[in-house]
């Protein structure tokens, strides 16, 4: 018996949820595409004519917005309608993680894909496949497995059936619909071949039948959270090395170009940084880090932990090295932060190294003036709340960047943005106190302009170059 979805839910309309629901609706016009969430507000900024409003920015959704919504993709809040005429639910929900109780700091929350599986239980009817498709620790969807069949059990009459699948998102931020529409893989896990056919049936429609990998529901889970701790684990290793090259006279970007090169290890993510971000990879490895120590592998819960441990020693570095430059010390001094999010091209802030960089700075007394093409005001004090920092009057956000330069000591590029690497710098040099500092964290400072300039400048991972000390 082939199953044929007609008709698919996803809870959690996020930066997973939204994006990938979008290509399936584009991809499958026969499908009718239903998001729901909790979230009145987020659903109305989905459902905004103004398409520079919607609640994620990702180069290329506005468009597949445009075209599908109203057609076969929906945003709405109406959960219990939305699942009871789906075949097929997505759980796309956050899981963060746990900030108390048992596995606090390092254990994933699972609450909400807990209520979202209560909430199918409760208004699933006929066969329904369930979908995981948010980063879970392994071993989660028998937590869901179970709480679908202990609901069948309660009901008595026209009891719906479940089957639980695990299908998890590789997609990255700024480029979730080039991921989405042109994947590595596609990895189903599960046991029902049915169940496995009729997903496998959609992503069909536009990915070559080889791309799509099946394995075990464990592996699936497994792969996923190995994925992102490898990916996390390469940034690290990059990272430590740059520091090295700073104290060897090497150059971290040429290092990386050199063993780039060798096939066995690949020319990506190999770019060294400021520190990795984003919502996924601290909480994955904590995730890794927490099952280990659960099952008794402690030394393999500190080989991860080394990632996360380094992850935070090279934003911590650069604050230190900002502070060293300016004569050690920079209470009271303007200093200008080019970038929030945690990445180019995406508006999130989520464990963003700006937040800690900016955190270390200003608990030395600096004034910010920060910068951001995507990223607003408000999620930036969002983001220093959160970490308890609630002085306003010690950072300022202007969105017109040259307004950001003046009487500024020193410039750090912490978001690799476009614009970042084509300043004028002749033109910003005027403008801030001398002796004038830019810190680049990314590696994209065009040399050429900033060595004729009367600025001193140090980029990642060796370049530095300080003989333009002159005093205003
Ligand atoms: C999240 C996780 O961060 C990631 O690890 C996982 O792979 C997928 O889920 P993301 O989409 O980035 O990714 O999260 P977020 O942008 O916070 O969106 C989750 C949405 O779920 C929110 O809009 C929230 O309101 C919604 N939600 C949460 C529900 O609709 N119901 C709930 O019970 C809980
Ligand atoms: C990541 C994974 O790439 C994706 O497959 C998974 O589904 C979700 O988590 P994302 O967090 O959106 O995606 O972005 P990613 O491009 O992986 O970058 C994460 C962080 O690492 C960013 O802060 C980025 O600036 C940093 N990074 C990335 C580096 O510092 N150097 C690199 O070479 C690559």
């Amino acid at each position: 018996m082939d199953l044929l979805i007609k008709n698919i839910c996803c809870i959690g309309a996020g930066y997973v949820g939204g994006p990938t629901m979008a290509v399936i609706a584009d991809k499958c016009p026969e499908i009718k595409v239903n998001v729901v969430d909790i979230n009145k507000e987020r659903i109305e900024s989905w459902n905004s004519f103004d398409l520079d409003r919607l609640p994620v920015y990702e180069p290329g959704l506005d468009k597949i917005i445009e075209r599908c919504r109203g057609r076969n993709l929906n945003f709405s809040n109406n959960i219990a309608h939305t699942i009871a005429s789906a075949d097929m639910i997505f759980i796309s929900v956050n899981t963060p993680t746990k900030k108390k109780g048992l596995g606090a700091g390092q254990a994933s929350d699972l609450k909400w894909v807990e209520a979202s599986a209560r909430q199918v239980a409760k208004y699933a009817k006929g066969h329904t496949i369930v979908v995981e498709k948010s980063t879970l620790p392994v071993k989660t969807a028998k937590v869901i497995q179970n709480i679908l069949k202990t609901s069948k059990q309660n009901s008595n009459k026209n009891e719906p059936t479940f089957e639980v699948l695990s299908n998890p998102e590789f997609l990255a931020e700024g480029t979730a619909i080039k991921d989405l529409e042109l994947p590595d893989r596609v990895l189903i896990g599960g046991e029902n071949k049915h169940a496995i056919d009729a997903l496998s049936s959609i992503y069909e429609k536009w990915v070559p039948k080889q791309k799509i990998l099946h394995t075990n529901i464990w592996s699936s889970e497994m792969a996923k959270l190995t994925a992102n701790a490898f990916l996390a684990q390469r940034i690290s290793s990059i990272n430590s090395i740059s520091a090295l090259c700073e104290k060897t006279g090497a150059e971290v970007k040429e290092v990386a170009h050199a063993i780039g090169t060798d096939s066995r290890i690949g020319k990506k993510f190999l770019s060294a940084g400021p520190g990795f971000g984003g919502s996924c990879f601290k909480k994955d490895i904590l995730n890794l880090v927490y099952l280990y120590k659960y099952y008794g592998l402690d030394e393999a819960a500190d080989y991860w932990s080394g990632v996360l441990k380094i992850n935070n020693w090279q934003k911590k570095r650069i604050a230190n090295y900002v502070i060293d430059k300016l004569n050690g010390t920079v209470s009271d001094k303007k200093i200008t932060i080019l970038g929030f999010s945690f990445k180019a091209n995406t508006n999130d802030t989520r464990e963003s190294p700006s937040i800690d960089i900016c955190l270390d700075l200003l608990e030395e007394g600096a004034i910010l003036s920060i910068h951001d093409p995507k990223v607003d005001e408000n999620q930036i004090r969002l983001e220093f709340e959160e970490r308890n920092f609630k002085n306003d009057t010690k950072w300022t956000f202007n969105s017109k960047i040259d307004e950001n330069f003046q009487d500024s000591h020193a410039v750090i590029i912490l978001t690799e943005w476009d614009q970042y690497s084509d300043l004028d710098w002749f033109k910003i040099e005027k403008l801030m106190l001398k002796p004038a500092w830019v810190f680049d964290t990314r590696m994209i400072l065009n040399l050429d302009t900033i060595k004729k300039s009367n600025i001193n400048f140090w980029r990642l991972g060796k370049i530095i170059n300080e003989n333009k000390l002159t005093p205003n």
